[in-house]
């Protein structure tokens, strides 16, 4: 019997993709609500001693959390041999200290809860910033797939001229290895953060480079205000073409919108979150790793 991949009805593009390319069966988790906000889930789906994914699209994370416990439960309960968690967006990593007394270190929290109900986590490019490895804070394996050579490819194919920035340090992961795929100019900027939605980016942009496509690489857009701004000061300095492309839209409300009226013009993501903004698919790079954990005894 193929291996199974579960999928809530947010993930239904990536899940058919995904199924085809990896060779799984696909079936939707059902779930439902009761009056007083609790989940009822049910898999309808032979499990017993079966390979399982579950495909979880995780921004805006508390109310998708426990449903996804229970839809793993559910798994093993019917007898399926492993299951592992598909969360291309990996939540909560930006709260990786208490930065007051008084506060949890969600992502340790969350490492820990999964670890417990999950046999195996996938996910794509997560943000570690002050948490080097995942495998420091969770107790079961976790493999990591970089969108970057999909990101390398859709520049390549789409973008003229394009000098890749990178918003603050912590980007420079990314925009590295993206400029050495295509051997693209880099420049990884400095970011001072005012507030959760406010931040402040400060660049003297070359003269020779303001007439190529710049090409604003993050992890996350979230608030929309690390993009907004690091836009505002390539227009002040006379730049035209800016293009920003995120490989976790979240997008807070409102975020879209501020970027567009800083002047991108155009916003593109990755599948790893459905967003209109969707035009990078990662399917063919999650495949191998699903093929693998479907063919594995
Ligand atoms: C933080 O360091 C991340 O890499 C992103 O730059 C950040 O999460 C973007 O958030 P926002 O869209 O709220 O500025």
């Amino acid at each position: 019997m193929k291996p199974l991949l579960l999928y809530d009805d947010e993930q239904v593009v990536l899940a058919r993709r995904l199924g085809r390319l990896a060779g799984y069966a696909l079936r939707r988790i059902e779930h439902k609500r009761f009056p007083d906000g609790e989940s009822l889930i049910r898999v309808r789906a032979p499990l017993n001693k079966r390979r399982v994914v579950i495909l979880s699209a995780l921004d805006r994370p508390d109310p998708k959390l426990f449903p996804a416990l229970l839809a793993a439960a559910a798994c093993r309960d019917g007898g399926a041999r492993h299951v592992t968690w598909l969360v291309p967006y990996l939540p909560y990593m930006r709260q990786d200290k208490a930065f007051r007394s008084g506060e949890a270190v969600a992502a340790r929290v969350w490492a820990r809860v999964t670890s417990q109900h999950m046999d195996r986590v996938v996910t794509v490019d997560p943000h570690l910033h002050r948490i080097h490895d995942l495998q420091t804070i969770f107790q079961v394996p976790v493999h990591v797939v970089s969108a970057m050579p999909a990101v390398a490819r859709f520049i390549h194919r789409r973008l003229k001229a394009p000098v890749v920035i990178g918003p603050d340090v912590e980007s420079k992961q990314w925009v590295s290895q993206v400029a050495a795929m295509e051997n693209l100019d880099v420049h990884v900027l400095k970011k001072h953060r005012v507030s959760g939605t406010r931040v402040r980016v400060r660049w003297e942009v070359p003269a020779e480079l303001k007439r190529r496509t710049f090409v604003l690489i993050d992890d996350i857009i979230a608030s929309g205000g690390t993009m907004a701004e690091v836009i505002r000061q390539l227009k002040r300095s006379g730049c035209r073409k800016i293009v920003c492309i995120g490989v976790h839209p979240v997008f807070a409300a409102g975020a879209e919108q501020k970027i567009r009226r800083a002047g991108a013009s155009a916003i593109v993501s990755c599948n790893t979150l459905p967003h209109s903004t969707n035009r990078i698919d990662m399917a063919s790079l999650l495949a191998p790793t699903l093929r693998q954990l479907g063919s594995s005894s």
